[in-house]
């Protein structure tokens, strides 16, 4: 698939037939997408935990009004910030950084016909506090990637890309 059609054809998908398991084939060529990702000094600075387990799903979904859709999905990789002294993110770019990692992995779960949807966490703390307790992880995790097969194909958006951008020349 070219990259542009992946780009235009990814929504996010909230509806999933019956959250059926990820495989281990899909999970790993997604994961292996978000750990290419670029980052600030090559630091790589997440973590990501795959959720597979239906009890964990559903209670990951509900961390936050906005992830109900977790519950049925077939897999979650929570991303995380990794964390050193005090308990900070190892680099201060990893709001970018793990932005960047979800979106190559949403971008590879399009083109093996998966269905995606990024749900925030982090800079809700009462989310974020609640999420670590749950997976037991000193990491700070910002959102969750729910995954799964897509219940109906979405159409494409129409995005008016032309008033959004300047060209200086
Ligand atoms: C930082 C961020 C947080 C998001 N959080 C949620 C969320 O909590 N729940 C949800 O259903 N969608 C969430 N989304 C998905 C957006 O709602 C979605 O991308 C937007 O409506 C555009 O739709 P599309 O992805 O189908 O183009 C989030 C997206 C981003 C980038």
């Amino acid at each position: 698939m070219e990259v542009l059609d992946c780009i235009r054809s990814r929504r996010s998908v909230r509806n999933f037939s019956c959250g059926r398991p990820l495989t281990d084939e899909e999970l790993d060529v997604i994961l292996q997408a978000g750990a290419m990702a670029p980052s600030a000094k090559g630091l790589r600075p997440w973590e990501f935990v795959a959720v597979l387990n239906r009890d964990l799903l559903a209670a990951l979904s509900e961390l936050s009004p906005y992830a109900g859709h977790v519950r049925s999905a077939g897999a979650a990789i929570v991303v995380c910030a990794r964390t050193g002294e005090g308990g900070r993110p190892i680099s201060d770019f990893w709001q970018q950084d793990c932005a960047a990692a979800i979106e190559n992995m949403l971008l590879q779960a399009e083109a093996i016909s998966l269905g995606g949807c990024w749900c925030g966490l982090y800079p809700r703390s009462e989310r974020v506090e609640a999420c670590r307790r749950l997976l037991g992880i000193d990491s700070l995790p910002m959102s969750i990637l729910a995954l799964g097969r897509p219940a109906k194909a979405l159409p494409p958006r129409s995005v008016p890309v032309q008033a959004k951008i300047r060209i200086l020349r």
